[in-house]
C-alpha cells in the first residue's frame, strides 16, 4: 500500500532511541531540553515547549492566549483539533472561508475584523506546508490589536519571504505535531514556540499540572496555582525528534522535488495542482483539484478505485463546521463557496520522503488510467 504519508525511520533514528532507553532518564531529562533548544532554533523563535502532541499544543496554547467567550476566526480546512481548541478553552471559532490556496482567506478575516470587535484572535493553519501571507497577518494583528496562532502542524521547515514557520515573527504562538506523517516524528508529540517569556512560563506551568516548584532543595515542595495537565513529552521521544531533525531538510528538500514531479506531469492537464511549487511550502501535502463534473468518475470512485491498485488517496479535509458536533452547536450553514467546491474536487496524493521515483510514476500512471485522462 501506498499512503499519502508516512515516517522515514533509519538506524540512527533507532539507535538515538536504544542509548536513551539505556541512559537514567526516560522522561523529563536532558533529551526534551536538547529536543527544545533545537525547535527553537530551526525556526528561529525565542522559546519552545515541548508536549505530548500537536492538540496538546494547541491547547496549552489556546488556554494561555484566549478567554472565555472569545471569537476566534479559523478555517474550516483543517484538522479538528485546530477549532477543538477554541472550545477547549471556552472561546468561540468562527469560520471563514478559504482562498485559491487551501489556507484562510485574509481578507475575508479582515472583513469580519471589521465588523465585529468581539473577535480577539485568528488561528491561521499553514495549510499543506503553505504559509499565509506574512504581511497581511502582521497588517491585521497591529491593526485590530488581536492575538494571532499559527498552526504549522503541516509546516516545519516552510518558508515565506525569509520568516520561517514557527518563529512567530508575527504571531503570538505557533505549533507544531510530529505525528508520524509530518516531516519529523517522535511518534506522537508536538511543540509550542513563542517569542513571549511570559507566554513561555504559562505553557510549561499548564505542561506540569499547573505547578510551581517552590524550593530547589526539597523535592515534594511545589505549590498548584492553576489547572493544569500531563502534556509532558518524554526523552525517549525528543531522542528520536534530536535524530529526526537532522534530517529535515533532506526530508523537505526530497519532498519539493517529489511535487516538482508532479507540478511538471499535471502541467496542463485536468488534474490541477492546488498551487505550484513557489519556494516557500514544505509540502505536507500534494493537494489537487479535478473537476469530476467533466468526467466519467465520481470522487468516491477513483478512491476505491486507486485503493484496488494499492494507492491510499487521502482528503483533507472535510469542512470542520459541517462535523455533526460543530452542527449540534449551530455551525453548518456559514457562507464559504471556496470551502465547498474545494471539498468537492480536492483530494491529496501520496508525497513522503520515502517514496520512491518508481513509486511516484505508479501513481501518476494509476491516477492518469483511472481517470481516463
Ligand atoms: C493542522 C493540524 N493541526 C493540529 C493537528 C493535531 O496534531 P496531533 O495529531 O499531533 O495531535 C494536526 C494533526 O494531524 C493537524 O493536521
Amino acid at each position: 500500500m501506498i499512503p499519502y504519508g508516512k515516517q522515514f525511520l533509519q538506524q540512527d533514528d533507532i539507535d538515538a532511541v536504544v542509548e536513551t532507553l539505556n541512559s537514567d532518564y526516560l522522561t523529563t531529562g536532558p533529551k526534551v531540553n536538547e529536543f527544545e533548544n533545537a525547535i527553537a532554533k530551526y525556526c528561529g523563535a525565542k522559546y519552545c515547549v515541548a508536549v505530548a502532541n500537536g492538540t496538546g499544543a494547541l491547547h496549552l496554547a489556546s488556554l494561555v492566549l484566549l478567554k472565555k467567550g472569545d471569537r476566534v476566526l479559523t478555517t474550516p480546512n483543517s484538522f479538528l483539533a485546530t477549532s477543538n481548541s477554541i472550545l477547549y478553552a471556552g472561546a468561540k471559532p468562527v469560520f471563514v472561508d478559504i482562498a485559491k490556496d487551501g489556507n484562510i482567506d485574509l481578507e475575508l478575516c479582515e472583513e469580519e475584523l471589521k465588523k465585529d470587535p468581539t473577535i480577539k484572535a485568528i488561528y491561521a493553519v499553514a495549510f499543506s506546508g503553505n504559509m499565509v501571507n506574512q504581511e497581511k497577518l502582521k497588517y491585521l494583528k497591529n491593526t485590530y490589536n488581536i492575538k494571532i496562532l499559527e498552526d504549522n502542524a503541516h509546516a516545519i521547515g516552510a518558508i515565506y519571504n525569509s520568516i520561517k514557520a514557527g518563529s512567530c515573527a508575527n504571531g503570538d504562538c505557533s505549533i507544531f505535531s510530529f505525528h508520524p506523517v509530518k516531516h519529523l516524528t517522535t511518534g506522537e508529540g508536538g511543540a509550542v514556540t513563542t517569542n513571549s517569556k511570559d507566554v513561555y512560563q504559562k505553557l510549561i506551568t499548564l505542561r506540569g499540572h499547573g505547578m510551581i516548584k517552590t524550593s530547589e532543595m526539597m523535592p515534594w515542595e511545589y505549590e498548584m496555582r492553576e489547572l493544569g495537565f500531563n502534556y509532558r513529552l518524554t526523552d525517549i521521544q525528543c531522542a528520536l525528534g534530536l535524530s529526526q531533525l537532522k534530517k529535515l531538510d533532506g526530508f523537505i528538500d526530497r519532498r519539493v522535488e517529489i511535487a516538482k514531479k508532479y507540478d511538471k506531469t499535471f502541467y496542463n492537464s485536468i488534474i490541477k495542482p492546488l498551487y505550484t511549487y513557489d519556494g516557500k511550502s514544505s509540502y505536507h501535502l500534494y493537494v489537487v483539484q479535478v473537476n469530476f463534473s467533466k468526467l466519467n468518475i465520481s470522487k468516491e470512485e477513483l478512491f476505491i478505485e486507486m485503493r484496488e491498485k494499492n494507492i491510499g488517496l487521502q482528503l483533507h479535509y472535510i469542512p470542520i463546521n459541517k462535523q455533526p458536533y460543530y452542527k449540534s452547536l449551530g455551525y453548518g450553514d456559514e457562507n464559504t463557496p471556496m470551502m465547498d467546491k474545494y471539498y468537492n474536487e480536492c483530494f491529496s496524493l501520496p508525497i513522503f520522503p520515502k517514496l520512491s521515483d518508481k513509486e511516484q510514476d505508479y501513481v501518476i500512471e494509476s491516477l492518469f488510467e483511472v481517470l481516463s485522462v
